[in-house]
Parts: C-alpha cells; structure tokens; sequence
C-alpha cells in the first residue's frame, strides 16, 4: 500500500513562532506551570485541543464571505438547517455558538436537583453543565474501557449493564435522558460501536428515557465503525453517521470539531416541547433562533464542513495520521492508551512517571516538559482536571492520569508530527528525573484552565 497522503494541498499558511529552551522556562514559570496560561505564539506546536483549530477549506472560506448577516430567517440559517438535518434526520435544529452552550440549554431545561444524566463519558463541559444545574453526572464507561494498555476496537463503549443497574436503582423519573459520547474523549477518543448505541437505545426505550448523542467527533466515530465493526465495511460514512443519529433522539454538537470550524455548535432534537423551550432560552443566553451566538457567515461554514468531513480520504488520512503519531510513541517504549484514538494520542502519565503519585500531578509534569524540551503545548486529563477533595480535603482522583496530544484538523503536517515524535521519545527518555507539582491557587469548577502550580522539591 502507498502512504496515506494529506487529501488537500496549502493555500494559506501561518508562521509558527520559535523560542530557545531558556526562553520557555521562563515562560513557564511565568505561566504557573497551567499551558492555558502560555500567550499561543509562544507556542510552537499546539496540540492543546483540536477544537476550534481546524483548517478551513477554500470553500469554506468561500461561503464566510457569502455568509447572510440577516438577523431573521438568514438563507445560512437555511443551508445551516439543511445541512444538519439531512445528517441528523433531527426535526428541529437550533444553532449555538458552541457545544457547551447547547448543553447549558439542554441541562437547564432537563436537568436539577435529583436527576440523574449517565453518559459513557461525560466531557468536562458536559458534566460542569450538569452539575451546574444541580443534576449528577454519572460516568459509565465499561471495564475495557477503563484499561489504557488494553487493545479492543470500541474502549468508548456505554457500560449497557451498569446503566440498567441505574435505572433500577435510581428509578427512570429521574434520568431526564441518557448521553452517548462520540467519540468517547476524555475515555481516551475511543470509538462507541453502533451495535452498543443500539443495545444503549434499546435499553432505554422501555423505561421511556431519551438517547441523546455528544456528537462533536461523529465522523471520526463513524470511520471506526467502517473499519472495525463486521457489516460496515462496505457502507459509507455517511451512511453510518445517518445511522449513529437515527437511534437518538437528539444531541449536542460542538461544529468546532467535526466541522471544521473557529467557532459554532447546535441543539438538535425530536422533541417538539422540549425544542420550543429551549428556543425560548436561546433568545435569552445566545439570540434569535435563527442565528443563535453566531454569525451568518459562521452557519455556511459550518454547513460546508459539515459536507467535507464525511469525505472518505480525508477520514482515512485523519485516522492514520493519529494512528502514526501513536505507533511511532509505542514503538518508543512510551505508554499511550491504545489502541489510537481519533482525535489525539494520550500518553499515560501513570505508567510514564510511575514515581509521581496522582497528588503530584504526574500528567502536569509531562505537559510542562513537553512545553520545556520542545515549545509543544499539550493538556492534562487526570488529577487536575477532573480531581476533587473529599471531606477531609484529600484529593480524589479519577481512574487514570492522562495527557493528551490533540491533533488539529488539516493544520499539520507528517514532519511536525515526526517533530512531535523526537520530543515525547526524549522526555521519554529523561522521564525518572520529571519533578511533581502542587496546586497553588485554583477556581472551584473547571479548575485546570486557571490553576497555578508550584514545582515540588526533587
Ligand atoms: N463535548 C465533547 C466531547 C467535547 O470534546 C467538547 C469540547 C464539548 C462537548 C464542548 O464543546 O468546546 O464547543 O463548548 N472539547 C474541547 C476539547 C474543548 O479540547 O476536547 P465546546
């Protein structure tokens, strides 16, 4: 087989900026030790997140300055709606200006004190958003799932048991819906295998709880399906996508992932009371229902890469190009969750720095070696973003430490990846003598994006 080559070439580039080892030191600790806290150009690859850092194609450039700016019934909120309603069949679909803010509207609506919403795995804005409204979020990722070396085709999977055994226990009122994460993000971005979002909808349909699906990485689940799961082979991405959907009953959708955009997200539902309320905060919280916190020339954007994503080259080479990263790593001797994911490699920060404890953030530590060596800007999932105290103020710490290379879409090349590569492979190397941190200052929800940290003694 020849190499899986990037299915575009560059139009536009953007330098990147270049800083000497000393340099990032200082910017560190001028940082406090949090990459949130680094200003972007002292960056030099930034795999932070995948969100909202995609490449946008000329076409999509094309339709940003065809964008209608008009403030009602905009024809970009028609070619928006179409698009998402022939990939999602929802009826009624309602634009945000990011995912975060359709799950706001939708845990505002279903959520409060004592419901209870399960998900695979929620993600941190997902669950800031139920807890925010007083609901608990329950995580439900099965055993396979939970295991970083273990190597199985859907570690993103809903624990189908575990949810019946909460329903039982909690009784059905009081789960307003069920979500599905797609990809399963902080789960590692692994896949959910369609037989498991069926056996997960047909589970709930006899206790009459909704199926809602964290949508922002469909496509890159939809491609893991096609490869891995027996009848899908021969099927489009699209057509499994449109499957994915058909056993929801809505969902939540970050367009800053799998649409390749800056900024854009939607609510898409069934549900004909629950959609006239939520249309009713969104004039409150983002603006009229048709254009809902963005722009005109943002919903063509999005329209556009919402066509562009299901394109089978660009799915092949995504997925290969994170699966390259990975193996390149393993092949170094360096522990990542495997098998890839879609959307990023997580290294795992347990089993790289084994003589940090999770109160001495073995993840941050990796992430700020990686600014130091390389000027590469990478995100803990671990300890710092989802730790929290007990009673007695002792940390609790979630079941794996993780550190997460995101790759952005379309936005580097095979040799900043090799790049990446060397840089791992030698803080790799050097990983017995990586220092722990400790938390200085923090904020009392989403605390990894402010944090400040302190170096411990060696
Ligand atoms: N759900 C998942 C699975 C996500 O990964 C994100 C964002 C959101 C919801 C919220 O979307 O940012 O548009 O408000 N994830 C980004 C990340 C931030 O880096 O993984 P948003």
């Amino acid at each position: 087989m020849k190499t899986i080559i990037e299915p575009f070439k560059i139009k536009s580039v953007e330098p990147i900026h270049f800083t000497t080892e000393a340099e990032r030191e200082k910017i560190l600790e001028e940082a406090f030790f949090n990459p949130f806290l680094i200003r972007a150009d002292d960056v030099l690859i930034d795999l932070l997140t995948d969100s909202g850092t995609s490449a946008m194609s000329a076409k999509q450039w094309a339709g940003i300055l065809d964008g209608d700016e008009a403030y009602a019934g905009s024809r970009s909120y028609f070619r928006f709606e179409k698009a998402v309603r022939s990939l999602t069949g929802f009826k009624h679909i309602i634009p945000t200006h990011q995912g975060r803010a359709a799950e706001k509207i939708l845990f505002t609506l279903v959520g409060g004190k004592g419901k209870i919403i399960p998900n695979n795995t929620h993600f941190d804005t997902t669950r800031a958003n139920v807890e925010f409204s007083g609901a608990e979020g329950v995580d439900l990722p099965t055993d396979e799932g939970k295991k970083p070396d273990l190597i199985a085709d859907f570690k993103g999977n809903m624990n189908v048991p575990a949810l019946k055994a909460l329903i039982d226990r909690v009784g059905p009122q009081n789960i307003p819906l069920c979500m599905i994460t797609i990809t399963n993000n902080s789960g590692g971005g692994q896949p959910v295998s369609m037989a498991n979002i069926r056996d997960t909808k047909a589970l709930l349909r006899q206790y009459n709880i909704p199926l809602f699906l964290d949508a922002c990485r469909f496509a890159e689940n939809a491609f893991f399906i096609k490869k891995r799961e027996p009848g899908y082979a021969t099927k489009s991405a699209a057509e499994i996508a449109h499957e994915m959907f058909s056993y929801a009953d809505g969902c939540t959708m970050s367009a800053k992932k799998d649409a390749f955009v800056n900024m854009g997200g939607f609510l898409a539902l069934n549900n004909d009371a629950l959609a006239a309320n939520a249309r009713n905060l969104l004039i409150v919280t983002e603006g009229f229902t048709t254009y809902g916190g963005l722009a005109g020339r943002d919903l063509e954007a999005i329209a556009q890469g919402l066509e562009e994503i299901l394109d089978e080259h660009y799915l092949t080479y995504r997925i290969r190009s994170v699966e390259y990263l990975g193996q390149k790593l393993v092949g170094g001797g360096v522990p990542i969750v495997e098998p890839p994911g879609g959307h990023a490699i997580y290294l795992d920060a347990k089993r790289f720095a084994p003589h940090l404890r999770p109160d001495q953030y073995p993840g941050q530590a990796i992430v700020c070696e990686l600014y130091r060596a390389g000027g590469i800007r990478s995100v803990e999932i671990g300890s710092v973003m989802f730790g929290k105290y007990d009673a007695s103020g002792k940390l609790v710490s979630p079941p794996m430490e993780l550190v997460r290379l995101a790759i952005p879409r379309r936005v580097y090349t095979q040799s900043h990846i090799d790049y990446v590569i060397e840089v791992v492979l030698d803080v790799y190397a050097r990983r017995t003598r990586l220092r722990g941190y400790r938390i200085i200052e923090e904020a009392p929800v989403l605390r990894h994006f402010t944090a400040k940290f302190a170096v411990l003694p060696s």
